[in-house]
């Protein structure tokens, strides 16, 4: 096995290999700098395939099982052990530093602040308090026809170990700029496609999120503590032309229905047909705040990434701790997280501290941060709220209740309006 493997990486190199070197050179693990690099394997030089795949066992001078595709460590042992995470653990360095990774927040939302610095504690559910089951995925891409096997790698379903760039690259502590942009994802359903378009996903024209909305509107949200720079990579371009399409990348999965991982809203319907986050328009007019505008309602599209981290966040539901431009904060401008939705006897307004990052609460309407996460103005007052005031009880089991007793993906108001409220 090992040895069939090495012999088609041998051919690859010899044959077909330019195109194929050449991608993988330009890559981020095949940097000759700052690509791969493994202790153990110090006559390789940096770069080197060697360094994830081991000829045979004696070059480490070890005779330990022989992993698949004859790479140096199991593809998948837990949540917080395998082969990808032998390096990208925050400690193993390249190049005198080490090996740093950042959240969607800290890269894309500039949100320096978090702490957050690989992807080995970002998978971590003792460090975020939620983050996609690898266990999971691995067995969800294994019922695809996408040429995954039981030996597959689950990072492997969103990445590409051999064409994966860095967005920015060797910058262990910046955020995303217009000047060092990379391509790090590749589609699932494409994986070990030998068509060149498909090696990266997000670098090529017609894969950006402007080519996913059409003639409707993609709007960057706000970077961190401005007003002026936007999502990705702080530049001025808002309408998405720099952005990966995210949601053709994360529909590839949660085009299916996954309730049986525990996941009762699915699937996520992003179509004409489905939530007003996606294809589908708001309808009567929107309470929102800056960049987006009231008037523009109904043409608007979000990014899943817009309210979701990839790997894992210290919200439920991987959401982004940092959303347009600010951190979700309580009253007192500290950190708020979003522990749990709320029951009939715990009543919880948290998800509220996701919506108020673009919809206007009661504190900005009556301008009073102590009605922070209030919500009774775009429900009861509005020009366009679903509902007047009477016969409280009908609802009010409590002040405030529960969000998602009405807000999820693909709600529909169970108070008889007949509005989508999602
Ligand atoms: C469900 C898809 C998915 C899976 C599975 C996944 N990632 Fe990611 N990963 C992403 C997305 C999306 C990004 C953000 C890409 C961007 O900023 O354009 C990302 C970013 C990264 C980055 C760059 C972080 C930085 O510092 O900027 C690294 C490194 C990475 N992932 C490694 C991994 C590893 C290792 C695993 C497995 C333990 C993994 N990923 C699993 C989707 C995934
Ligand atoms: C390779 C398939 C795959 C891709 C791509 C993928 N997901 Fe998932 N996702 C899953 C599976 C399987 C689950 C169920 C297991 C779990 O909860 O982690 C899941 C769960 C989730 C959950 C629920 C997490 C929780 O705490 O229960 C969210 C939110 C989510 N995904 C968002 C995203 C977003 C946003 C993207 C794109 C950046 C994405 N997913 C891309 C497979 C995928
Ligand atoms: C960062 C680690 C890493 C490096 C560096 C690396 N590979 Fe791989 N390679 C992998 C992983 C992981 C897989 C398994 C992919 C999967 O699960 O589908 C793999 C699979 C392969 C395969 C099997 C076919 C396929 O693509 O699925 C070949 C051939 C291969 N690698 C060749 C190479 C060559 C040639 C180089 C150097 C030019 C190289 N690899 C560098 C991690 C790496
Ligand atoms: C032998 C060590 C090693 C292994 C194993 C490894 N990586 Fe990397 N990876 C690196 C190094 C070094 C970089 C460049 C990081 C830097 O400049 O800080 C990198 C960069 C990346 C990047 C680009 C983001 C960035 O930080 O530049 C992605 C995405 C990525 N790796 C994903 C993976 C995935 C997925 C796997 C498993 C299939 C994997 N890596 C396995 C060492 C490794
Ligand atoms: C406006 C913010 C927002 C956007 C944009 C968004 N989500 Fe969500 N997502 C949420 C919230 C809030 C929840 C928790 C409520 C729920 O389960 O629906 C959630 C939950 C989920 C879940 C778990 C569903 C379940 O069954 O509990 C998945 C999977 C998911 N999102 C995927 C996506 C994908 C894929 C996209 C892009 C096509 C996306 N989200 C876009 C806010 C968002
Ligand atoms: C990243 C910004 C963002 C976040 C976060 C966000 N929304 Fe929205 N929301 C929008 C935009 C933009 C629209 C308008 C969509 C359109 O034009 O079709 C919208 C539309 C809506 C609508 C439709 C209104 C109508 O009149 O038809 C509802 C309901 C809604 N959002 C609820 C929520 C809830 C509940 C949350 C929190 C769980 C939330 N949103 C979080 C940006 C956001
Ligand atoms: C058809 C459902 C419905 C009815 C009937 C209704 N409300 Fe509400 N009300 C809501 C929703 C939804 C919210 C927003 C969620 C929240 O804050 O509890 C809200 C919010 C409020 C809030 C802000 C709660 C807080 O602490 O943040 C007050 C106060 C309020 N309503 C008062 C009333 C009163 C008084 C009545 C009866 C005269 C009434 N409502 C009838 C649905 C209703
Ligand atoms: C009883 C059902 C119900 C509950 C509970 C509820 N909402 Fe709503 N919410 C609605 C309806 C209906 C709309 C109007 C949708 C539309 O305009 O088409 C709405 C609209 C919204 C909007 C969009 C306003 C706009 O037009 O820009 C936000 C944001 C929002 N709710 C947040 C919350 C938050 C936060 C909570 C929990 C504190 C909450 N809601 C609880 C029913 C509910």
């Amino acid at each position: 096995m090992r040895f069939t493997i090495w012999v088609a990486i041998f051919l690859v190199f010899c044959m077909a290999g330019f195109a194929y070197a050449g991608n993988y050179t330009s890559s981020a693990h095949g940097d000759s700098t700052y690509g791969v690099s493994r202790s153990a394997m110090s006559g390789y030089v940096t770069g080197n395939c060697a360094h994830c795949h081991e000829m045979h066992a004696s070059v480490e001078g070890v005779t330990s099982t022989p992993y698949p595709y004859a790479l140096f460590y199991s593809n998948y042992v837990s949540q917080t052990d395998l082969v990808c995470l032998q390096c990208h653990d925050g400690t193993t360095s390249v190049s005198s530093r080490a090996i740093t990774n950042r959240s969607y927040s800290y890269r894309a939302g500039g949100w320096t602040a978090d702490t957050i610095s690989s992807v080995k504690s970002s998978f971590d559910t003792s460090v975020e308090a939620s983050a996609h089951n690898l266990s999971d995925i691995l067995s969800f891409i294994q019922t695809q026809s996408w040429g995954f096997n039981s030996s597959s790698t689950p990072c492997v379903a969103c990445h590409s170990p051999h064409y994966a760039q860095g967005d920015p690259f060797n910058a262990p502590s910046s955020p995303k700029t217009s000047s060092t942009r990379g391509w790090p994802l590749t589609r699932p359903s494409k994986h070990g496609s030998t068509n060149s378009a498909d090696f990266l996903w997000g670098d090529d024209s017609g894969e950006k999120m402007s080519d996913y909305v059409g003639a409707l509107t993609y709007q960057a949200p706000y970077r961190y503590g401005s007003t002026s720079a936007y999502e990705p990579d702080g530049s001025t371009t808002t309408n998405g032309s720099n952005l990966t399409d995210m949601n053709t990348l994360c529909l590839d999965c949660h085009s299916s229905d996954m309730s049986s991982y525990g996941l009762n809203n699915t699937p996520i319907d992003w179509s004409t047909n489905g939530d007003k986050h996606g294809l589908a328009g708001a309808d009567g007019g929107i309470d929102i705040k800056g960049p987006f505008s009231g008037s523009n309602y109904g043409s608007y599209v979000l990014a899943c990434t817009d309210c979701h981290e990839p790997h894992g966040a210290p919200n439920i539901m991987l959401i982004r701790q940092e959303v347009n431009g600010d951190y979700l904060k309580d009253a007192n401008d500290n950190l708020a997280h979003i522990t749990n939705y709320g029951s009939s006897s715990n009543v919880s307004n948290q998800l509220g501290y996701l919506c108020r990052r673009c919809h206007i609460d009661d504190a900005d309407y009556y301008n009073n941060p102590s009605y922070r996460n209030r919500w009774q103005y775009v429900h009861h007052y509005s020009p366009d709220a679903p509902y007047s005031r009477r016969r409280c009880g009908r609802c009010h089991y409590s002040y405030p209740i529960n969000c998602t007793d009405c807000h999820y993906h693909g709600a529909v108001d169970p108070k008889g309006t007949g509005r989508k409220t999602f």
